[in-house]
């Protein structure tokens, strides 16, 4: 099954708890943390989590584009993020496996995330312990940039040793997806389609979810 994470950095700050249930028919929320370091962008930080945690029920999927992540990776899992994904790139291989042990240790899914010009070998390390792989489709700092098509064989290799190695592992793309591109990442193996101005900007939420779905 295809689930569809809608990203709320395209949702309307002001009126954020509206527009979470406006996507209530996706599978996850995708909650989009930045700290002006990692990324050229700052958007939002723990008391936000939390204050979403008290008003939904969907699982939420935390991107944590933020510098050595796994300073924060616990206090995110207590304001309450179901899935947190740290970047390979913002940190040492050691600290990153640390930062997947402390959610694990927290009883939280885990992940890494991989920029556009990260190999999909930079995964390797860690996909025995990962629930989740994240493969960018666009450099991570801002919504509404034009899908990376060329990061396809990335996305198909990451899919073979998946399969390969029978992992419980989902294989998750962000950036750029709508309901054109989201067919390219199905077929090339994606499980977990993010989508924020896709879903955002759509006359018809609930609809373009279904769309999305391939
Ligand atoms: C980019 C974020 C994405 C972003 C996707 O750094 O990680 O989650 O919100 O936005 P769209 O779907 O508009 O490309
Ligand atoms: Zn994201």
């Amino acid at each position: 099954m295809i689930k569809i994470a809608p990203s709320i950095l395209a949702a309307d700050f002001a009126n954020l708890e509206r527009d979470i249930s406006r996507a209530a028919a996706a599978d996850y929320l995708h909650v989009d943390v930045m700290d002006g370091l990692f990324v050229p962008n700052i958007s939002i930080g723990l008391p936000v989590v939390q204050s979403i945690r008290a008003v939904t029920r969907m699982p939420l999927d935390v991107h944590l584009m933020i510098d050595r992540p796994v300073r924060y990776v616990e206090r995110f899992c207590q304001a309450g993020a179901d899935i947190v994904t740290v970047h390979v790139e913002a940190d040492s291989e050691e600290n990153t496996r640390k930062a997947l042990a402390l959610i694990h240790g927290q009883g939280k899914k885990a992940g890494v995330v991989l920029k556009p010009k990260t190999p999909a070998s930079a995964a390797l390390p860690f996909l025995d312990d990962c629930q989740m792989i994240l493969v960018m489709t666009v450099e991570p700092g801002f919504g509404g940039q034009k899908f990376m098509a060329d990061m396809m064989p990335k996305l198909r290799l990451l899919r073979q040793w998946i399969d390969q190695g029978n992992l419980d592992c989902e294989l998750e793309v962000d950036g750029g997806v709508d309901p054109v591109t989201c067919k390219t990442v199905i077929e090339n193996g994606a499980n977990v389609l993010v989508a924020g101005s896709a879903v955002y900007q759509a006359e018809n939420i609930p609809e373009r979810i279904r769309e999305l779905r391939g």
